[in-house]
């Protein structure tokens, strides 16, 4: 008796602790054929991929709360090991690494985590997240049947496993990890491994379940992903997927929201009409998982972006864009589609769907069950809308749509029509000049001091360097210290050689890549640089040589190492030859003679780019070199005012990196051009989407503005350190900042209603029609005027609606009256308040507002 007396108050005391601390009580995931169940219910659940080391951890919050407000359930991320084990043994989670913390402030949100361990992430990230000493344990073979491998695999997951449960955070101690990835794609490329690669897989996935996490494990893209664990989908749509055993769901992994960017390529995008198509077929043929690859995409900090050639920007086209601002009308329409989904949940987490044709390339999928029913009308034509009759009554659907009826009976959403707002996003230049135009004075909103600079010697001038005969291999010789390998031999040359015509010989340089500098005699001979789909370089041209010694220095430098594909980690980069002079009547072969190597810039061993490091190498001068290779930039310049994300625009710079306050941005590269051709002016949503479908920026840069998070920056002055390879003038980069333009939207009277006024058939017959909404992003912004208003045929985009033929004169008074001085409304779009300007015509209301 005592003993129980005693019990139950400490067991209370624990449980008003636990309370206390935030804790919740234990959830108990596991999964059926349906779904993955929570405390004993299914649930439809939406998930979005947000990397914790492309942001800052003072975005992590607003990015979540973000993702929760656009209808999410849980967050997504990889763990990158390279970040987290940099040297083998010394582990660090600190700051934007602080893996426990992210997960957290999901917790804290109120959302559910997956982590994806891997630990071999791909994600065009560098190596494709193995840090390099992996790779020079002796007898190390990746993703295989490897013990040196898979003790060091074993050893990461279960540090991180280890870490996770120390804080309390799966889900079977209260936590919010409900799911769990190891490995990463593999089946995609297992069968270049043979058996050992099929043993590998079934080890990992047995490795992975007696970490006993309490929850369960999935592996993304493996067929034959052994029992528990549930094999999941990758890929623009994944409708068509099912999983390997009758008592698995059918789960989506990674729904490419967009795709990433590459240096040297065109900008990429989504269009969301198709994102939402995708999702709402995916429920529609029972899904009941789905996960956004990427919600956020972010920024390749540091050296952190795969390749070769992954650009520093990882936006992705993802429904919060690169600086963290929502990205309208994609956020907007996926939150509605989420609504819509969520409104269904009851009836598709009670049954399976039985699915019947509507005729050609039309198909109604329902999920009836007592005295819940949901549907999906999906028309997948490419081209033509369709009428289609459903339960007696006539639907249209638009090519390339599903609608979704939450009752069986009215559409509250079709995935090709928008009725969330659209907004245009503004650069603004910061003034960083004293002196207007007419010679007054005025204030500066952004000051930049003069400028520094240092310059790196050409060739080898560290001490360690190295001296072998023979050219080595690249990221076994740099480890992936540095971009940079200097490769540095000299020839004596007496004037009769056979390689030489007179004084000139052709060079030739043969390299894996990423990008070659030739220098002869110390002076830059040219330059060459592979891409994102053959990084190898074969770089010939006549050099002069002089009587007596010349030096030739081939400087190497990669642009992220291989993330993808069998063997990437063997992929190799730099200069591996032949490296030949030739003339009239013969050649000289360099390839097997002596070179010296230096692993690095003398500047990165001198710290330069922290700004606390004093060096005398810096020189303070107007008179700085400008469009000269192999120098470093320094300057001090004011913190933007306000609160909106920050940018640096590098036009007027080559390639390289830079370093605000010590801490690296990540590599610039704005010389690097899209090729001219493969994009469209607008892009079709209907039909297949792939990642080259939708292109932008043809024959422009690449990447011209860089993310400058705003915890890199400190009141008053900051540093800004840059290396620049190429050549570049430093005084003409600009600073920015991102904010919303205009706030647009356009509905039509053929849209459904707006989603929150779904009222089910069953609770009112009467329903409210469509309706436009606006509201202002920011908090305390009202709409301060209407740009233009049009009730009948408008057309055009955010910025630059027209009116169309039939257009309504009361359109801009109405607008006016229900917007002005308010930081939301929404205007009923019928004819009823604007007069009918044209009967039998379907019409729609186009607004564009600005608030302040
Ligand atoms: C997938 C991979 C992801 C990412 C994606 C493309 O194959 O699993 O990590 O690389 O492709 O963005």
């Amino acid at each position: 008796m005592a003993a129980t007396e005693l019990l139950l108050p400490v067991a209370a005391a624990a449980v008003l602790l636990l309370c206390l601390a935030g804790g919740s009580r234990a959830t108990n995931v596991t999964y059926d054929h349906r779904a993955l169940v929570i405390d004993g219910v299914r649930r439809v659940l939406v998930s979005g991929s947000i990397h914790y080391p492309r942001s800052t951890p003072d975005m992590w919050p607003g990015l979540i709360q973000k993702a929760k407000d656009g209808g999410l359930d849980v967050i997504e991320t990889y763990v990158f090991w390279d970040i987290h084990e940099p040297v083998r043994g010394q582990y660090d989670f600190e700051g934007r690494k602080d893996l426990a913390a992210f997960v957290k402030a999901v917790a804290d949100a109120g959302l559910y985590v997956h982590l994806r361990i891997g630990p071999y992430v791909c994600a065009e990230w560098n190596y494709g997240g193995f840090p390099l000493w992996l790779h020079f344990i002796p007898g190390i073979k990746f993703r295989t049947d490897n013990e040196p491998f898979k003790t060091e695999m074993q050893r990461f997951t279960t540090k991180v496993v280890d870490t996770m449960k120390g804080a309390g955070l799966y889900a079977s101690q209260g936590g919010p990890i409900i799911l769990s990835q190891i490995e990463n794609e593999y089946g995609n490329i297992d069968a270049a491994y043979g058996a050992p690669g099929k043993a590998y897989m079934r080890w990992a996935a047995g490795m992975a379940v007696a970490l006993d996490t309490g929850v369960p494990w999935v592996m993304c893209q493996q067929d034959d992903a052994p029992d528990p664990l549930i094999n999941t989908c990758n890929g623009f749509y994944c409708d068509n997927f099912t999983p390997n055993s009758a008592s698995k769901p059918k789960m989506w992994t990674e729904n490419w929201s967009g795709w990433f960017l590459s240096f040297g390529g065109a900008v990429p995008y989504r269009p969301v009409e198709d994102l939402a198509f995708a999702v709402a077929r995916f429920y529609q043929r029972g899904g009941t998982f789905q996960n956004y690859y990427m919600y956020h995409g972010g920024t390749n900090l540091d050296r952190s972006s795969g390749g070769p050639f992954i650009a520093t920007s990882y936006d992705y086209d993802a429904p919060i864009d690169e600086y963290g601002l929502v990205r309208q009308p994609k956020w907007g329409h996926l939150r509605d589609v989420h609504k819509a989904i969520k409104l269904c949940e009851p009836a598709l987490i009670a049954t399976d769907p039985s699915s019947m044709s509507l005729g050609q390339n039309a198909e109604a999928t329902v999920y009836k069950a007592g005295s819940v029913c949901a549907a999906f009308l999906a028309n997948i034509d490419g081209q033509s809308d369709k009428t289609v009759t459903f339960n007696g009554k006539m639907y249209k659907l638009p090519a390339w749509s599903v609608s979704i009826l939450p009752d069986c009976k009215n559409v509250v959403l079709n995935t090709a029509q928008i009725n969330s707002q659209v907004t245009s996003s503004e650069m603004r230049y910061l003034e960083s000049s004293t002196v207007a135009s007419d010679g007054s004075f005025i204030t500066p909103e952004l000051a930049v001091s003069g400028w520094s600079y240092a310059i790196e010697p050409v060739g080898i001038t560290k001490d360690n360097a190295l001296t072998k005969p023979g050219l080595m291999e690249q990221i076994n010789t740099t480890a992936d210290a540095s971009d940079f390998l200097w490769y540095s031999t000299s020839i004596d040359v007496k004037g009769d050689e056979p390689y030489l015509n007179g004084s000139q010989s052709n060079l030739l340089v043969n390299s894996l890549g990423h990008v070659l500098q030739v220098y002869v005699n110390g002076k830059i001979a040219g330059s060459a640089q592979g891409s994102a789909s053959n990084s190898l370089i074969s770089w010939q041209r006549p050099i002069t040589l002089v009587p007596g010694k010349n030096k030739i220095d081939l400087l190497s430098a990669t642009v992220g190492l291989s993330n993808y594909g069998a063997f990437f980690d063997l992929v190799g980069a730099g200069i591996t030859g032949p490296v030949k002079l030739s003339g009239p009547n013969g050649a000289l072969d360099l390839s097997s003679a002596q070179w010296t190597y230096q692993i690095g810039l003398r500047g990165e061993d001198l710290h330069l780019s922290d700004p606390s490091e004093v060096s005398p190498e810096w020189v303070s001068s107007n008179a700085y070199p400008i469009n000269q290779p192999l120098i470093w930039y320094k300057t001090k310049f004011t913190t933007p005012a306000g609160d909106d994300p920050v940018a640096i625009d590098f036009t007027g710079m080559g390639k390289g990196e830079a370093w605000v306050n010590g801490q690296s941005i990540g590599r610039y590269w704005p010389t690097n051009l899209a090729p001219q051709s493969g994009c469209v002016n607008s892009c079709n949503y209907r039909g297949s989407y792939s990642s080259s479908k939708c292109l932008r920026k043809c024959g422009q840069p690449s990447q011209t503005l860089y993310h400058v998070p705003r915890s890199f920056l400190q009141p008053g002055s900051n540093d800004l350190v840059l290396f620049e390879q190429f050549g570049g003038d430093p005084s003409k980069i600009s600073f920015v900042t991102k904010q919303t333009g205009s706030v647009c939207a356009q509905v039509s009277e053929a849209h459904p209603a707006q989603i929150d006024s779904w009222i089910s058939s069953q609770q009112k017959m009467q329903r409210s029609g469509p309706a436009l909404r606006l509201e202002c992003p920011k908090e305390g912004q009202v709409i301060g005027s209407i740009k233009f208003a049009s009730y009948g045929t408008p057309s055009g985009t955010c910025g630059s609606y027209s009116h169309g033929e039939c257009s309504s004169t009361q359109a801009l008074s109405v607008v006016q009256e229900a917007c002005v001085g308010v930081s939301s409304c929404s205007v009923p779009v019928s004819s009823y308040y604007f007069g009918d300007p044209c009967t039998g015509v379907t019409k729609s209301l186009a607004v564009e507002a600005t608030c302040s």
